[in-house]
């Protein structure tokens, strides 16, 4: 008799209760990985493990000397905490009303996925056909750990992705990787990229105390013109904004997460800021495969 709970993830190992389905890392390689009770193979006979925390490691030797790692710890959980706070449900509700429908087996991938909370909010019902990838260890443990039953894989977006030609319907990028030609690869003909990135007066209040003058940026112009040069054209945009009371411990977090205190002490930094008010902002663009 089993007493308690037994984790997801160790059974998990031991029947195939359906996932994503990945493809291999290695350089040159891209056969589809079978899952077996020993973790993830391909049909030239390279193997991967699942970590103890439930993810996988597909990061291959090259990614280990990456000039940009991921989140560091500290980043990864101010975010979590941000997020816990409810920082991100505004965001949340925008974003729901506006993914496509595609019924249940819509596959989605998460690039840049951090803890995961964006993709558990808005798909938790989709599970197996939900897969998020992040270069960043603490993060993917933490996204594991609160939706085990997702596929969680820890590998550099900006190198390849980890999945078959056309072989996705929904690709999410939340102020995450947007590695254009890989987008345009993975994404099957009907399918569609959604992309966040923070809005020009995303945090305004506390970027013009870090950072002197606070500069307004608009990035959608940039991206629009980058995902139209691989086939991926602007469908849809919209703007989501709030502003929220915020305390000493979320300017921490909001520093960690976002603009770094750079030389200062963070401590010293945070004690010099005195906003009560923050403006949170988004631009939210839509974009599907140009029919030419
Ligand atoms: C600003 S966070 C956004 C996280 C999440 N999408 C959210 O909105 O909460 C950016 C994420 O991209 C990840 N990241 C950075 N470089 C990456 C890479 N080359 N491949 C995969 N993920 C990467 C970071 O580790 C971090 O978790
Ligand atoms: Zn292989």
């Amino acid at each position: 008799m089993f007493r308690g709970w037994i984790p997801f993830y160790l059974l998990s190992r031991y029947y195939n209760f359906g996932m994503f389905d990945l493809c291999c890392t290695v350089r040159n390689c891209s056969h589809p990985l079978i899952q077996s009770k020993d973790g993830l193979s391909c049909a030239a006979g390279h193997h991967f493990d699942q970590a103890k925390a439930g993810y996988w490691n597909l990061t291959q030797p090259q990614d280990k000397k990456s000039s940009n790692p991921g989140d560091n710890r500290e980043a990864v959980i101010a975010r979590h905490r941000w997020l816990e706070r409810g920082h991100g449900v505004g965001l949340i509700a925008a974003l729901k009303s506006w993914l496509p429908d595609d019924g249940p087996k819509t596959r989605i991938l998460d690039l840049g996925c951090g803890d995961g909370s964006f993709g558990r909010s808005l798909f938790s019902d989709q599970a197996a056909n939900f897969c998020g990838i992040d270069l960043s260890k603490p993060a993917i443990k933490l996204a594991a750990k609160h939706w085990p039953e997702a596929t969680w894989v820890l590998a550099n977006a900006d190198r390849g992705l980890p999945v078959m030609d056309a072989s996705v319907n929904c690709v999410l990028s939340l102020f995450g990787r947007r590695p254009v030609s890989e987008i345009s690869r993975v994404l099957s003909p009907k399918g569609c990229c959604v992309v966040a990135v923070p809005g020009e007066d995303d945090l305004i209040e506390l970027r013009e105390r870090v950072q002197k003058e606070g500069r307004r940026r608009s990035r959608v112009e940039a991206i629009v013109e980058e995902m139209e040069g691989h086939g991926l054209s602007c469908s849809d945009q919209k703007q989501w904004r709030t502003q929220i009371e915020i305390g000493s411990d979320e300017i921490a977090d909001a520093l960690a997460m976002t603009y770094r205190a750079g030389r200062r002490s963070e401590k010293s930094l945070v004690a010099s800021i005195d906003v009560a008010k923050v403006t949170l902002a988004g631009d939210l663009i839509k974009f599907r495969r140009r029919q030419d």
